[in-house]
């Protein structure tokens, strides 16, 4: 019989037990089903880096979180937007608990944009919603992101990295205009949108 054949792996499984052949053939699918996720994964992120220029965060610049207001980029006179002599805009900003500095900053519209963040504390997030901006601002280093708005209006620019218990109360606004009333302001109102 063959329940007693000498060799052991000679004799037949017992019920239930999958055999060896078809282990083998559901783990070689189960392989292609994760290689072929990992090409389309790979895929998303060169597609949407190219196109709508959406990368991960690593502008690996370092900057000292505890004499920020003494001097330098991120003093109080140099925060908010900037104009570059070739004509782009530089925003510059500081989250802490819970809020960003300044709250309000005005841009124009299509026109590159730099935004330059560092957190004076511990970890906040800064994103734009239908835009590519989306970054981790992180004491220590100087967040960057490059972008372009092509229609004027208000964005509201939410931290969405849990700060603390005052994180859901941490927002401020970009306010993007079209260019001729972005030229026709003043240095100090194109960083506060409080009417003058
Ligand atoms: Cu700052 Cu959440």
């Amino acid at each position: 019989m063959a329940d007693t054949h000498p060799d052991l792996l000679q004799r037949p499984l017992p019920d239930g037990t999958v055999p060896a052949e078809v282990v083998a053939r559901t783990e070689k699918r189960w392989l292609g089903v994760m290689v072929a996720m990992l090409v389309v994964m790979m895929a998303v992120v060169v597609l949407t880096g190219m196109t709508n220029a959406i990368h991960p965060p690593s502008n690996v610049e370092t900057i000292d979180p505890t004499t920020l207001h003494l001097g330098g980029e991120f003093a109080e006179s140099n925060l908010g937007t900037a104009q570059e002599r070739d004509g782009s805009l530089t925003v510059r900003l500081i989250g802490g608990q819970y809020g960003f500095a300044p709250d309000c900053t005005k841009v124009a519209v299509d026109t590159p944009v730099k935004f330059r963040l560092t957190s004076t504390d511990v970890i906040h997030g800064f994103l734009l919603p239908s835009t590519n901006v989306n970054t981790m601002v992180v004491p220590g280093f100087v967040a960057e992101v490059r972008t372009q708005f092509t229609r004027p209006g208000i964005y509201r620019m939410p931290c969405n990295e849990f700060c603390g218990p005052g994180h859901h109360g941490m927002w401020a606004r970009v306010s993007v205009v079209p260019k001729e009333q972005f030229h026709s302001l003043a240095p100090t109102e194109r960083s506060s949108c409080v009417q003058q």
